[in-house]
C-alpha cells in the first residue's frame, strides 16, 4: 500500500500540491513518523552523492530529517527547507539546519548546492515551479533528485485497511478502494508529473527512472505505528483512528502477527545542464 492512495485522491488530480491541508499535516505526531518511517537505502545516498558534483545538499520537505542525516553521515552538508513548524524542530534537534518555509517561497539568498533532493515530498511542490527553483539553485552539472518509497503490505492486510477506512471514514478524500491495485503504478503517476515538471521547467537533462529493492520485516505494533503516519491517516480524530488500527491489527493477527513488506524506492533524477 502506498503512502498515499492515488484515484479519487488528492494524488489522481493534476495539482496534490495545492492540497495544503493534507501536504502540512505530517507533523502531527513527529516523534511517530521519525520513528516508524523507514529510512532510505544506502546504495540510493551513495549513488546521489556519487553522482552529484560536490557534497553541498539541499533537502526540500526534509520533514523530521531522516534523509538530511543520511547524506549527512555519507559526508555532506545539508540545509533543509521544511513548511512544517513541528517537524523542522525536530530535524533540528537531531542536527539537521532547517528554514521554515515552503520550497516555492524560499529565499535562498544566492546560495549553491550541487544536490537538491526530495524525500516523499516533490508531489507537494508545484512541479514546475519546484523543478525551475531547484535549476537556479543548483551548480552545473548538480542533481536534483526526488524519490519515494513504494511498498504493499500482504493482500489480506491491504484489504481489511481499506474496509475498515472506507466504513470509518466514508467521506475521506483517499477513496483507498479505487486505488490502482499495484503500489508502483500507484507511484508512477507522481514519478511521470515529476518527469514533466522537470522538462517544462527546462535546465536539465532529460530525467532518469532509478529503483532499489529491499524488504523489512513489520511485527503488528511496528505497522500500527507507522499507519498513522500516511497522508490518509494524519488527520483522523483519535476515536476513528483507533478504529482503523483496530480493524488492521486483527488482519495482522490472522497473517500471524507479522509480515515482510516488499519495498522499492524510486528516484526521478536529472542533472542541471544550463540556465532555465
Ligand atoms: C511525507 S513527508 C516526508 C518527510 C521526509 N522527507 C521523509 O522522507 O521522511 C512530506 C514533507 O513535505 C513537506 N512539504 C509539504 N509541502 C511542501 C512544500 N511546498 N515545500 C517543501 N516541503 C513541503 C511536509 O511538511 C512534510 O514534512
Amino acid at each position: 500500500m502506498p503512502t498515499i492512495p492515488a484515484a479519487q485522491s488528492p494524488l489522481a488530480e493534476n495539482e496534490p500540491h495545492r492540497h495544503r491541508q493534507v501536504a502540512e499535516s505530517f507533523g502531527a505526531d513527529p516523534e511517530r513518523y521519525d520513528r516508524a518511517r523507514p529510512p532510505y537505502p544506502d546504495a540510493m545516498v551513495e549513488r546521489i552523492v556519487a553522482a552529484s558534483p560536490g557534497r553541498d545538499v539541499l533537502d526540500v520537505g526534509c520533514g523530521t530529517g531522516i534523509e538530511a542525516r543520511q547524506f549527512r553521515a555519507a559526508g555532506c552538508t545539508v540545509l533543509g527547507v521544511e513548511p512544517d513548524a513541528r517537524m523542522a524542530d525536530f530535524a533540528r534537534h537531531t542536527g539537521v539546519d532547517v528554514e521554515v518555509v515552503t520550497f516555492e517561497t524560499w529565499d535562498p539568498a544566492g546560495r549553491e548546492f550541487d544536490a537538491v533532493v526530495a524525500g516523499q515530498a516533490w508531489h507537494w511542490v508545484d512541479p514546475v515551479a519546484g523543478a525551475a527553483k531547484a535549476a537556479a539553485v543548483l551548480r552545473p552539472g548538480g542533481r536534483l533528485a526526488a524519490f519515494w518509497h513504494v511498498f504493499e503490505p500482504p493482500a489480506a492486510v491491504a484489504e481489511a485497511f481499506a474496509v475498515v477506512y472506507q466504513r470509518v471514514v466514508p467521506d475521506s478524500p483517499f477513496n483507498i478502494k479505487a486505488m490502482p491495485k499495484r503500489a508502483l503504478d500507484v507511484y508512477q503517476i507522481m514519478c511521470a508529473k515529476a518527469t514533466d515538471g522537470i522538462r517544462e521547467a527546462g535546465g536539465f537533462s532529460d530525467p532518469e527512472q532509478w529503483q532499489f529493492d529491499w524488504e523489512r520485516s513489520y511485527t503488528r505494533d511496528e505497522w500500527l505505528d507507522h499507519l498513522p503516519t500516511t497522508g490518509p491517516l494524519t488527520q483522523l480524530p483519535p476515536d476513528k483512528l483507533a478504529k482503523v488500527l483496530e480493524g488492521v491489527g486483527v488482519a495482522i493477527d490472522a497473517v500471524g502477527g507479522s509480515f515482510t513488506m516488499p519495498y522499492t524506492t524510486v528516484v526521478v533524477t536529472a542533472v542541471r545542464t544550463s540556465t532555465p
